[in-house]
């Protein structure tokens, strides 16, 4: 069923260069990988903006003694960028669970204005063992068309080229600057960071993942249209009408592409296989059919291809759609599809956990 839904829908190939050679093996993916990141850039998210020259983070605040009854640590921290010999800041909240040892760890890319957030169950996490970055994401830049404020101003200086960067680049942006910090922590383990969002965020925390190697787990939760669903067949929410609301999260060229999905040179199945070899996780609601459940599971098995270059599985399926309550984890990536509305809740988060719990412990 999966490879004739995937014929059908005529994707451009994954595996073929732009000269039309194929590509058979790790290093000629590699070169792909390059080719891959370069056209989902300039046709839809933008080019990402340059690392800071300098980057400092400053404590404002700690508190280590009573935080979640005595087992967490909260620092609130501010990132000074210097970009063009300007500082250009953006606060992130870091919670740590007290305890020995390496602690893996989760760059949130969060909506809330406070770590109080209905999307983000934190004594679970902490007891589970994990620690997290939150970046609250309308403190990198505004949720609008208005590039004046906050990072945005640094980071885009003007939107007339085709290719400049969009919100979602600018929020991917700030993910990894957290990632640049993390060394400097001795007690993050750094085999085990994991970028995790949801819906606009989703696409944000694939759109990081897919440009910077170092996050070994890659979550994209209900991220639907230009995040983990493929846009050709796809039900619910189309590029005409994302780009009718949010033109502003993508670079201008991407609605040149409304109603001519078949033409478009790529699909969002380039952005998930730029994932592998490292883990990715997609969440879908059965509710969710702005999002597309089925293109989402669609699109995270046709990454499979890029995974068996590598000699992996990828996502492991039954050459179905699965039914909902379902977790496919036992390959290397993870469908989770729970029943239920677009949401980010502890089910998919102890979905995710129970996923790299699972991998921590194979090493
Ligand atoms: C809108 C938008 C989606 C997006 C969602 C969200 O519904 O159309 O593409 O994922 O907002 O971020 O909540």
């Amino acid at each position: 069923m999966v490879k004739d839904a995937l014929e059908a829908l005529k994707l451009p190939p994954l595996l073929k260069f732009k000269n039309g050679k194929t590509v058979k093996d790790i290093a000629g993916f590699e070169r792909r990988r390059a080719e891959l990141k370069d056209i989902l850039q300039r046709e839809v998210y933008g080019y990402l903006p340059k690392a800071p020259e300098h980057l400092t983070v400053e404590t404002k605040e700690e508190e280590s003694e009573s935080f979640l009854a005595g087992f967490g640590i909260y620092r609130s921290l501010v990132f000074h960028c210097e970009i063009d010999g300007e500082d250009a800041t953006f606060p992130v909240t870091q919670i740590m669970p007290k305890k020995e040892g390496k602690i893996p760890v989760f760059v949130c890319i969060n909506f809330g204005t406070d770590i109080v957030h209905k999307y983000l169950p934190l004594e679970e996490i902490i007891h589970r063992g994990y620690g997290l970055f939150v970046i609250k994401y309308q403190d990198v830049a505004k949720d609008s068309a208005d590039f004046r404020f906050g990072m945005a101003k640094y980071l885009c200086k003007s939107r007339r080229a085709l290719s400049a960067p969009g919100k979602i680049a600018m929020w991917a942006w700030a993910a990894m600057r957290v990632m640049d910090y993390l060394p400097r922590f001795e007690n993050v383990d750094l085999d085990h960071v994991a970028v995790i969002g949801h819906s606009r965020l989703g696409k944000t925390a694939l759109f990081t993942g897919a440009m910077d190697e170092r996050f070994r787990y890659v979550i994209s939760n209900d991220s639907g249209c230009s995040g983990a669903a493929l846009s050709r067949g796809k039900e619910g929410e189309t590029i005409e009408n994302i780009c009718d609301r949010f033109p502003y999260w993508f670079c201008p060229r991407y609605k040149h592409y409304i109603g001519k999905e078949h033409e478009m040179p790529f699909d969002q199945h380039f952005l998930l296989s730029l994932i592998a070899p490292r883990h990715l996780m997609v969440g879908s609601a059965e509710n969710d059919l702005w999002a597309d459940p089925r293109n989402e599971f669609l699109c995270t098995a046709a990454a499979n291809e890029a995974y068996a270059l590598y000699g992996m599985h990828g996502l492991v399926h039954h050459d179905a759609f699965p039914s909902p309550d379902t977790e496919l984890a036992e390959g290397d990536c993870l469908y989770h599809y729970r029943r239920g509305g677009h949401y980010l809740s502890r089910l998919d988060w102890n979905a995710y956990m129970d996923f790299i719990d699972k991998k921590r412990e194979k090493e």
